[in-house]
């Protein structure tokens, strides 16, 4: 097999939260299954990550605990740092932006792009908070999204619709820091100038990577280039970040997301540093492979901008593939580090201890590789209880045991192989290349699947087999199917181990096999060869269970722990949001709201937040397009009468006409529904909007 060089790069976490279960299943656990496959088939492998600690979401939040951001930083950085080993996440290097060698980096990379001419320079106005004496951007401000019409969205990006604004694009932004409506300031800034680079990424990626990138990851990239790019500023008036290294840079520092992926470059000559090696090969070499695993969110840094940024400096090497996933919910619901629902990383490895592989294993059984999934404890715990203790366990305890009990754990010589352990034997043969054609094709789903149906093809064997009824009649049968058993076994000791870490070391414990995988008798590899894995006459050890039975007590904390969550939600928001400035009786009968019927309803194309519904107002029949794609689909709001404000002014989306608008609040859960005296769940005081 040939060796080849792969630069593997995990999104730096922000440390401003600790890391939860949509963080790993999007990013964590397959990166890490895909660099442990590499290395087990002999690649040389740099695994890099750390932590993302500049930009604005850390002093926010410490603002917010009454801290300093260094303080904020070390805490979570300790936190996600150590949660990471505990779950068996093999970086070779696990840095953060705050250290020395990332700032130099970084103001290097700023430098070099600066006197290559590839910045413009601009001054323009920017959104600025009197009050608090401050200019805003990115997560200090929220406003209105031009395109979906979400009021929440950041100046940054619009979590809705997953559009990527600069501040001043926002319809009627706010301040978060006082709420104050911003005024405008004049400010200089540095532009990365993206126009530039279009054709660049149109023949890279639209060209290029049509068939090789992810549908959802492409068409991301697709709609960005085709809506036509413009310069980005890439630096900030902050005073939290890296400073900007050139003239007039006094008093800013570098955008976070222009910061963050250099991060990627400054973690592994960290890391090259520390092991004695050169780094230059990792993002320098053409040969090396870079792949960058990410959430949908950070799709277009990625792809676009980090990219042209690479491109611009000139010596580096662009990404061979993005597989970003998609997003994964729990219990039905949006996982929210803000609203705690989520199940945290370093609250699971207490509460299930031990059980990091089973995590793995479900995350990855049901990874939200093409589309939102959901994480719910029902499921984790039949996962477990049927598919790791029933199958996989199961397996394993049989073999090991009946080992020991005919053959004193000694591996049986075989004598001559039926046509069903030909089968079994071939087919064990097969696994290996399947298994590895799905992981580099990114699909650890179906990957995860066919090292489980290998535990079942075992399964099979034995109760077909069933060695424990032959043993009195035909020992020298049983030995064969007993050889041929623990071939089956080692050989899921050595598949499981990209995604089952834990188990194959205690695996190989009770195989007595060698645990180092890639020179040693069971390396990837030697699962094909036809001569045995475990040869006659290898002692095996006395098992332990390698997975435990998950009770339904158990699982019923986590849903009471979620319900207690879900209550103290629905308590906060009871603090409702403050009441408006007094209108006059006039104002008020200014507004035309009437009852409505809605007769027909679609979605619109092409977005996932839209619907174009069909109201009978009883003045008329009238188009309103409405963001409520995600709460209701449109047979179910056929029929259903509704207040619509009638006389709001005509406004296109997406070209098409809206004639008013259907009046809308959140439930407790913050579910969209109709404003109408008979639904329930609506809190009194909710804003109506
Ligand atoms: O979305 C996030 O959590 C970012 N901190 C990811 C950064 S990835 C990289 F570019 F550093
Ligand atoms: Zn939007």
């Amino acid at each position: 097999m040939a060796t080849k060089r792969y630069t593997i790069t995990a999104a730096l976490p922000y440390t401003n939260g600790p890391i939860h279960i949509g963080h790993l299943a999007g990013v964590y656990v397959p990166a890490d299954i895909y660099a442990r496959y590499l290395r087990l088939t002999g690649n040389d492998v740099a695994f890099i990550c750390g932590s993302d600690e500049h930009g604005v979401a850390i002093p926010m939040r410490a603002k917010k605990e009454g801290v300093s951001p260094q303080e904020i930083i070390d805490t979570y950085h300790g936190i996600i740092k150590r949660s990471f080993e505990d779950f068996g996440i093999s970086f070779d290097n696990y840095s953060r932006t705050s250290a020395s060698i990332h700032h130099h980096t970084a103001s290097d990379f700023f430098v070099k792009l600066y006197e290559q001419g590839d910045f413009v320079e601009k001054v323009t106005e920017q959104l600025y908070d009197e009050e608090a004496k401050q200019f805003l951007a990115d997560r200090f401000v929220i406003g209105t999204c031009p395109r979906c019409g979400y009021e929440e969205a950041y100046g940054d990006q619009c979590e809705n619709c997953g559009t990527s604004w600069s501040a001043t694009d926002l319809i009627d932004p706010r301040s978060t820091i006082t709420g104050a409506k911003p005024s405008r300031k004049k400010t200089k800034h540095w532009f990365l100038p993206l126009d530039r680079y279009e054709s660049f990424l149109r023949e890279w990626i639209l060209e290029g990577h049509k068939d090789d990138w992810k549908p959802n990851v492409y068409g991301q990239c697709k709609s960005w280039i085709d809506d036509g790019l413009k310069p980005r500023a890439v630096t900030r008036d902050l005073d939290w970040g890296i400073p900007v290294p050139v003239e007039g840079g006094q008093g800013k520092v570098l955008y976070v997301w222009f910061d963050a992926p250099i991060g990627y470059i400054s973690s592994t000559k960290e890391w090259a540093a520390r092991e004695g090696k050169d780094w230059e090969p990792y993002w320098k070499d053409e040969k090396t492979k870079l792949v960058h695993f990410i959430g949908k969110d950070n799709i277009v840094f990625h792809c676009i901008i980090f990219p042209s940024m690479l491109k611009a400096h000139g010596d580096l090497i662009l990404p061979e593939n993005v597989p970003a996933n998609e997003f994964l919910n729990l219990e039905g619901n949006k996982l929210s580090t803000s609203k705690n629902w989520a199940v945290w990383l370093h609250e699971y490895l207490q509460e299930f201890p031990e059980k990091q592989d089973v995590l793995r294993y479900v995350l990855t059984a049901n990874a939200p590789e093409s589309k939102d999934n959901d994480f719910t404890w029902k499921d984790f715990q039949a996962r477990n209880n049927n598919e790791l203790v029933a199958i996989f366990g199961n397996f394993i305890n049989r073999v090991v045991v009946l080992t020991h009990k005919y053959f004193a754990g000694e591996v049986p010589s075989a004598s001559a192989f039926s046509a069903y352990d030909d089968k079994v034997m071939t087919q064990l043969r097969g696994f290996p290349e399947r298994i590895a054609k799905s992981i580099e094709r990114y699909r650890f789903r179906e990957a995860s699947q066919q090292l489980m149906n290998l535990a079942r093809l075992g399964n099979k064997y034995l109760a077909d087999e069933e060695p424990w009824k032959l043993i009195k009649t035909d020992r020298e049968r049983v030995q064969t199917i007993m050889h041929v058993a623990l071939q089956i076994a080692a050989g899921l000791a050595i598949l499981s181990e990209p995604f089952l870490p834990f188990t194959t070391e205690k695996l190989k414990k009770i195989l007595n096999v060698t645990p180092s995988p890639v020179e040693g008798s069971l390396a990837w590899d030697t699962v094909y060869v036809k001569e045995a894995l475990l040869p006659a006459g290898h002692q095996v050890n006395k098992g332990e269970l390698l997975f435990g039975k998950i009770e339904d007590e158990d699982i019923q904390k986590q849903l009471d722990k979620l319900e207690a969550t879900k209550k103290a939600n629905e308590a906060a928001n009871k603090n409702v949001v403050p009441q408006k400035e007094t209108i006059s009786f006039e104002d008020f009968t200014r507004l035309d709201l009437r009852v409505g019927t809605i007769i027909e309803a679609q979605k619109m194309p092409k977005t996932n937040k839209l619907l174009v519904i069909k109201v009978d107002t009883g003045i008329d029949v009238r188009t309103v397009v409405s963001g409520i794609a995600e709460s209701f689909k449109p047979e179910d709001i056929v029929g259903k009468q509704v207040t619509v404000l009638a006389n709001l002014a005509p406004r296109k989306l997406r070209g098409v006409e809206s004639q008013g608008m259907v009046l809308m609040t959140e439930d407790a859960e913050g579910k969209l529904v109709f404003v109408n005296p008979d639904e329930v769940g609506v809190n009194n005081g909710e804003r109506i909007a």
